[in-house]
């Protein structure tokens, strides 16, 4: 018998925005799993187009096939014809190949995990670098942003797009429903201490979000994205190593495009802390600038709209529009301890309940 649960239930580790997992699982012959995707585009703002969800599936099926190569096993994985962008299967079928060994990577998959807090300033040595980019080729290069002005533009960046996100009313249900309050480890959501803010600035968000009206009261008469932003945008921006993009050699266009994406994400986040090295996604500011590039009226704000042009025009004058349109993710990276509050995982008997949903 293949190993098939262990491998799910490592693979399960793979990240996915705001914790959401859009992933079910089903085992369908003794050398066969089917990875069936979903994305959150109809309740989720950042969503677009299901892009996000599926670099999320990348990551996932990048871990599958890194997995199992811990039991001597290769994983080819096709998508399964006429399934939709909206809810792509994936069949992954395993073969018994001999020489295959352990991949490296295997034991970080678990190790892995955002760090949203400052990070050490030191400079990331041209051995470090050379890994991460390995990690992402072929198909795929880092654009680095070193040094405190360069890094600044991409603080300055953040913490002007995060007025966006907590100005937004599309994305207040967004984030009511991804904090888990007054916890370190969520299943399904992102814990609150996992967010980097100080204990007063959670509390002060916790009150907030308890209502719209209080939200908008807090902005209007008070500033009240000042304290958020600066503590979990500009001064983490500033103290890291580095602000790196991901960069694809063509534009991407179609889901593919986008889960090849997410598996070389997973390959450099996993790489980046087999060096010690800490990782925050910083993914948002990729969104509103192609809403604004696709001239979507994403929300009902028109300040919002004419701040997300703002952040399309930085990100073209910063990498060139030309890369801008190529650029499918970006955090932030340098030295440091990982977190301690993390989000961790649904079960694996939750994930596989479409097992459960056909026996009956
Ligand atoms: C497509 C994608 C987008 C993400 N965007 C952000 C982001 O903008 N900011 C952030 O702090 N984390 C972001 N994350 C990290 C997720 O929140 C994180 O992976 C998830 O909560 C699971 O936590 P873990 O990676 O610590 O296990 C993103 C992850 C993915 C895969």
């Amino acid at each position: 018998m293949m190993p098939l649960s262990e491998i799910l239930d490592l693979a399960r580790w793979a990240p996915s925005g705001d914790n959401t997992q859009p992933w079910r699982f089903a085992i369908e012959a003794d050398d066969r799993v089917a990875v069936y995707g979903y994305d959150t585009r109809a309740q989720c703002v950042y969503d677009l187009d299901g892009h996000p969800s599926q670099i999320s599936i990348g990551a996932l099926l990048e871990t599958i096939a890194l997995a199992a190569t811990r039991f001597g096993l290769d994983a080819e994985i096709t998508r399964r014809q006429g399934s939709p962008d909206q809810a792509p299967v994936f069949d992954v079928h395993f073969r018994q190949v001999a020489g295959i060994s352990e991949d490296a990577l295997v034991s970080q998959i678990r190790e892995r995990r955002v760090h949203r807090r400052p990070l050490r300033l030191r400079r990331l040595s041209d051995q470090e670098k050379k890994a991460l980019e390995a990690a992402v080729e072929p198909g795929f290069r880092l654009s680095w942003w070193e040094g405190w002005q360069r890094r600044g533009k991409f603080a300055c960046l953040n913490f002007s797009n995060a007025k966006i996100r907590l100005t937004l009313p599309e994305a207040y249900s967004v984030h009511r429903n991804a904090i888990e309050w007054g916890a370190r480890f969520s299943e399904d959501r992102v814990p609150d201490t996992a967010l980097g803010a100080s204990a007063p600035t959670l509390t002060l968000m916790r009150w907030a979000m308890a209502s719209w009206g209080r939200i908008t009261f807090l902005n209007q008469y008070l500033a009240g994205t000042i304290a958020p932003r600066v503590e979990l945008d500009l001064l983490p921006g500033l103290a890291c190593a580095a602000h790196c993009v991901l960069v694809a050699q063509s534009a991407p266009t179609k889901l593919a495009d986008y889960v090849a994406a997410g598996r070389a994400l997973q390959r450099f986040w996993l790489t980046a802390t087999s060096l010690g090295l800490q990782f925050q996604p910083q993914y948002t500011p990729l969104v509103f600038a192609r809403y604004a590039r696709q001239g979507v009226r994403f929300t009902t704000s028109a300040q919002a709209i004419e701040q997300a042009q703002a952040i399309r025009a930085t990100l073209d004058r910063l990498l060139g529009p030309d890369v801008a349109v190529r650029a499918v993710f970006m955090g932030r990276i340098g030295a440091g301890k990982p977190a301690e509050a993390r989000s961790i995982r649904l079960p694996l008997e939750r994930l596989m309940q479409l097992n459960a949903e056909r026996a009956r």
